[in-house]
């Protein structure tokens, strides 16, 4: 199903396969039906919201067609916001182990999870959408869900990380949720706006 065929549906660029079940259950609650195209895009260094505006610029540009992408991370108060911006690499080097020995005798645990959607078409300036789920670092890594840093990160509200709840538990209040659910009216309104 493409764009053509079904007014409410959206092109997701990624090649995180979590990203786009994540998204698939999210969108659904909206009626809007994901296409999911691995495309890869440059990812340039800077905020979130940089690296989303940049990335659907691109993809919208090469394919020819409104998109979306998403940049996320993971933020630690006590380690100055890092990983943030460089959670990708973070998480391809030290790992989660690497970041529960920086946390180490840490008392001040607290960390958010940042989503941020970029959307774009071929003719109009890229838009950005953020979601914030804020929690703290687990003392170990806990839980066969979810991926990447979902073992160590337990959401406010909760003893359980990410990586302990199902998909549909985490899809309730995650930094995708959010962003994504304030994609969604915004997205329907601009369909409308594009008749
Ligand atoms: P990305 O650049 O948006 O793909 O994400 C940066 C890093 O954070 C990558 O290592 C992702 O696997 C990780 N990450 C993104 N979203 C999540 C999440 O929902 N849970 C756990 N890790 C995530």
């Amino acid at each position: 199903m493409n764009q053509t065929e079904n007014p409410l549906c959206i092109t997701f660029i990624t090649g995180n396969q979590h990203k786009v079940k994540e998204a698939q259950g999210i969108f659904h609650q909206f009626n809007i039906q994901v296409e999911h195209i691995d495309l890869g895009y440059p990812e340039i260094q800077g905020e979130l919201e940089d690296v989303a505006r940049f990335g659907a610029e691109y993809a919208a540009r090469r394919l020819g067609r409104p998109v979306i992408v998403e940049d996320a991370g993971l933020f630690i108060k006590a380690l100055n916001w890092f990983p943030g911006t460089y959670s990708s690499y973070v998480q391809d080097t030290l790992g989660n182990e690497g970041i529960l020995k920086l946390m180490k005798n840490v008392n001040d645990r607290y960390a958010e999870f940042r989503s941020v959607i970029g959307f774009a078409t071929p003719k109009t300036e890229p838009k950005t959408f953020l979601g914030v789920v804020g929690g703290h670092i687990a003392h170990q890594e806990k839980g066969k869900y979810g991926f990447a840093y979902d073992p160590i990160f337990i959401p406010e509200k909760y003893d359980l990380t990410f990586g302990e709840l199902t998909r549909e538990k985490k899809n309730e209040f995650s930094h995708r949720r959010r962003s994504l659910e304030r994609f969604a009216p915004w997205y329907k309104d601009f369909l409308v706006s594009e008749e």
